[in-house]
């Protein structure tokens, strides 16, 4: 089966699973199979930063893709590769930068390749528990803390010069993500970066969404699906590249925009914070 037909076999599922308030669930037992079935093959991938590898069930939770250890290893240092590259372009290096946010860090994907840094304070934050006790455990280099969905964040005005968000506002309500964004810009200094990811055209292109929601897509309008699942995985928020930039991060300088060129990647907007 293509791709496109095998996503309208999964969104007939997860639409129905829905209404009978059971696709969580299902989504989850998805995600643990796929644990599990990785968790059977010898996995080949060696960590090679020494740092231990979260467990399948934590790194299913964040994409499926990324049950797989070689796959998670290799997607979280581009993810970090990039973050340095686009700071890099914009005349700076993330060594000069004081401190750092990862804010809806999960399992430490790309947090883990903050180890090497020496002057430069790294945090995370995420809403999951399980996340936040591996990342505690296993990554003493980066302070990490629970949040609620909703903010505030447990940090005070102007505390970073970086905070990114990688594929966190891809998993929200419209409402949740301009509360965020508002809290990012509290918690950012002046001239401090926001960095979030987004689905855009190359998701939208691939028919994951219905030819009305195709359509709200095309006219600039975000499109969020299962809003009630806000912060889980089954919610999933598809962003027009200028609503990021005209609506949701209004009042930011945008520095740089990548689209996503491949599966697993998504749209980069790096802003910086004006005086
Ligand atoms: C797809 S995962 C991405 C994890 C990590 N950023 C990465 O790229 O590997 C989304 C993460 O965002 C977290 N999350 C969702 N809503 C959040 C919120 N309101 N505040 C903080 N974290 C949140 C989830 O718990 C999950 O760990």
């Amino acid at each position: 089966m293509s791709e496109p037909a095998t996503w309208g076999v999964r969104r007939t599922l997860l639409d129905l699973t829905d209404k009978l308030h059971l696709a969580r669930p299902v989504v989850r037992a998805y995600e643990l199979a796929l644990a599990a079935k990785s968790s059977l093959r010898p996995n080949g991938a060696e960590a090679a930063d020494g740092l231990p590898l979260p467990p399948a069930r934590l790194r299913a939770q964040i994409g499926p893709l990324h049950a797989e250890a070689a796959f998670f290893l290799r997607s979280g240092e581009s993810q970090a590769d990039l973050v340095r590259d686009l700071l890099r372009e914009d005349g700076t290096s993330i060594e000069e930068l004081d401190a750092i946010l990862d804010f809806g860090c999960g399992c430490g994907r790309v947090l883990r390749h903050w180890a090497r840094l020496d002057g430069t304070h790294v945090h995370g934050c995420d809403i999951d528990a399980r996340m936040i006790g591996w990342c505690a455990a296993n990554l003493p280099f980066a302070e990490v803390a629970v949040n609620e969905l909703s903010p505030p964040l447990p940090y005070g005005d102007a505390s970073f010069d970086l905070l990114y968000a990688l594929s966190v506002f891809t998993h929200l309500s419209e409402d949740l993500q301009h509360a965020w964004i508002d809290e990012s810009r509290r918690v950012l200094r002046a001239d401090g970066y926001l960095l979030i990811s987004t689905l855009g055209e190359y998701y939208v292109s691939r028919k994951r969404l219905t030819e009305s929601e195709r359509a709200a897509f095309a006219r600039g309008e975000l499109v969020v699906l299962y809003e009630r699942s806000a912060g889980t995985s089954l919610c999933s928020a598809y962003h027009p590249p200028e609503y990021v930039r005209e609506q949701l991060a209004r009042g930011l300088d945008l520095v740089a925009f990548r689209a996503a060129a491949a599966e697993g990647g998504q749209d980069v907007h790096l802003f910086r914070k004006p005086r």
